[in-house]
């Protein structure tokens, strides 16, 4: 099966995307694959704007991908959330309702697909955070369902607990769109402003002892978009968000595409950060995960 140059183009600019978001600023690329790719960019038309961001080689590490399907439409001003008087099971409740019923979210869903809202245990002391549903999200209708969800149900499970023992959400509450039905790509900053009074208002039902973003993505949303910052810098340190400590590690499909012992370990040794700042008990074994 021979791809079209315009398909490359886009699965390849995907691919870059995909990495960018779990904080690869740098890849190594041969002289070769440079012209390779310089003659290809050369061939497609110019006016095409799904590929001009790349042919501008724009693209910095932390900045934001401007997709030109999204860019140019306008979200209305953040919305207001001020919690009701009561627990915390009616306060998610009544914040649940409010998301699954946004207009703008509905907006963005497509026909038969869901938007996420946060799960888990209110009560957590550790509340996950990633960057935006994906195709099996937005068809379950939950956060981190499919492989990197699996991923990261299993690093929860390394820490000695279970995926109901924290809470689990995401910057933003529907799939960004993009023109095709697979792939994701990470989602503006307009859009993740607009999705992020429903995040910290699940930081303030939940009050977690410990915020863990998964990725670049999740970093920007939560910290606020900065061109200098760099995931190598930030990855590993404390942060603070909502008065909490935030942990910034990779996203767990950062693993997925770097299946190595070390970039396991890494993970692994900021969640025993966060374990030890929980005074988790560690076992010599999970001491030595992946060592
Ligand atoms: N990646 C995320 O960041 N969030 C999800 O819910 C799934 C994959």
């Amino acid at each position: 099966m021979s791809l079209s140059n315009e398909k490359v183009v886009e699965l390849l600019e995907m691919e870059l995307q995909a990495l960018k978001r779990e904080g690869v600023c740098s890849l190594p690329i041969s002289r070769d694959s440079i012209l390779s790719l310089k003659n290809l960019l050369s061939e497609l038309d110019e006016s095409d704007n799904i590929f001009t961001s790349l042919k501008q080689s724009s693209i910095g590490c932390n900045e934001v991908y401007k997709n030109p399907m999204t860019t140019k439409q306008t979200l209305p001003s953040n919305p207001k959330v001020i919690l009701p008087e009561g627990g915390k099971l009616e306060k998610y409740e009544w914040l649940k309702h409010k998301v699954l019923n946004c207009e703008e979210c509905k907006k963005h869903v497509r026909p038969g697909k869901k938007i996420v809202f946060g799960i888990g245990n209110v009560d957590a002391d550790i509340l996950f955070c990633g960057e935006a549903p994906g195709a099996d999200e937005e068809t379950l209708g939950e956060p981190f369902v499919g492989r990197a969800g699996q991923l990261l149900t299993k690093i929860i499970l390394a820490m000695g607990v279970s995926r109901n023992d924290v809470y689990i959400a995401n910057i933003m509450n529907w799939r960004p769109e993009m023109p095709t039905t697979v792939g994701n790509r990470p989602p503006t900053q307009e859009e993740m402003e607009f999705c992020l009074p429903y995040l910290l208002a699940q930081i303030e039902i939940v009050q977690p002892k410990v915020i863990i973003a998964l990725g670049a993505t999740a970093v920007s949303g939560l910290l606020g978009h900065d061109p200098t910052r760099r995931m190598r810098d930030v990855r590993g340190k404390w942060a603070t968000v909502a008065n909490t400590p935030l942990m910034v590690t990779f996203h767990p499909s950062y693993l997925l595409r770097n299946n190595t012992k070390a970039a396991k370990r890494t993970v692994w040794e900021d969640m025993l950060e966060v374990m030890k700042r929980l005074n988790m008990a560690i076992s010599e074994k999970q001491q030595n995960y992946f060592l």
